[in-house]
C-alpha cells in the first residue's frame, strides 16, 4: 500500500489511522531517511491509543521511551546503536512482540533482531510532502493493511 502524505498534519493523521487497527502484542517497524517523518508517525499513532501527545518524544538518544496508553507502546529508535549487545542491555527482546505495541525508528540497522511478523512502513520525501509505503510481514498485517485500504480517505 502507497499513500502520499501532503503535510506534517497527513502523517500524523496517518499514523493515527494505523494506530487504531492496531492490537497489544503487534509490531511497526519505521524505515526513512533523517528527518522522513518517522517520530510524526509515531506520534499520531500513539495518541490513537490514548497517549498524551506531549508525552511523545524522539527516543534517538534514549533508545527506548515507554507511553502509556490503552495499551503499553514501546518507542524505539535502533539510530545510535553500534552493536546488537546494547539492544541486550536494554532487554529489547523481551520487549519487542510482548503485551503493547512496538514501533521501531531505524529498525533496518538490526534486521536480523526483528521478529518475523511485523508491519513495515518505509516513507521518503516527495515533492513537497512525503510517500509511505507499507509492506505486511505476515498475515496478520496484511489483514490490517487491507482494513486500512477499505477506511483511508486520503485527508
Ligand atoms: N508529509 C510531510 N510533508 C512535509 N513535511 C513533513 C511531512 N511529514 C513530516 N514532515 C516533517 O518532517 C520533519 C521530520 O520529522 P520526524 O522528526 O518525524 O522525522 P524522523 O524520520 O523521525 O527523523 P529521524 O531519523 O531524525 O528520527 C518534521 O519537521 C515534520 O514536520
Ligand atoms: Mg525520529
Amino acid at each position: 500500500m502507497k499513500v502520499y502524505l501532503k503535510n506534517p498534519q497527513a502523517t500524523e493523521k496517518f499514523g493515527h489511522l494505523i494506530g487504531q487497527l492496531l492490537q497489544s502484542g503487534d509490531v511497526v517497524c519505521l524505515t526513512g531517511d533523517l528527518g522522513a517523518g518517522k517520530t510524526l508517525l509515531c506520534k499520531g499513532l500513539a495518541t490513537a491509543r490514548g497517549v498524551d501527545a506531549m508525552a511523545i518524544t524522539s527516543p534517538t538518544f534514549t533508545i527506548m521511551n515507554i507511553y502509556d496508553g490503552d495499551t503499553n507502546i514501546r518507542h524505539f529508535d535502533f539510530y545510535r546503536l553500534q552493536s546488537e549487545e546494547e539492544l541486550d542491555d536494554i532487554g529489547f527482546d523481551e520487549y519487542c512482540g510482548g503485551t503493547g505495541i512496538t514501533i521501531i525508528e531505524w529498525a533496518e540497522q538490526f534486521v536480523e533482531r526483528l521478529p518475523s511478523e511485523y508491519l513495515q512502513i518505509s516513507i521518503r520525501r516527495d515533492g513537497e510532502g512525503r510517500s509511505a509505503e507499507l509492506v505486511a510481514k505476515g498475515q496478520h498485517y496484511s489483514e490490517v493493511i487491507e482494513t486500512l485500504k477499505n477506511v483511508y480517505t486520503g485527508n
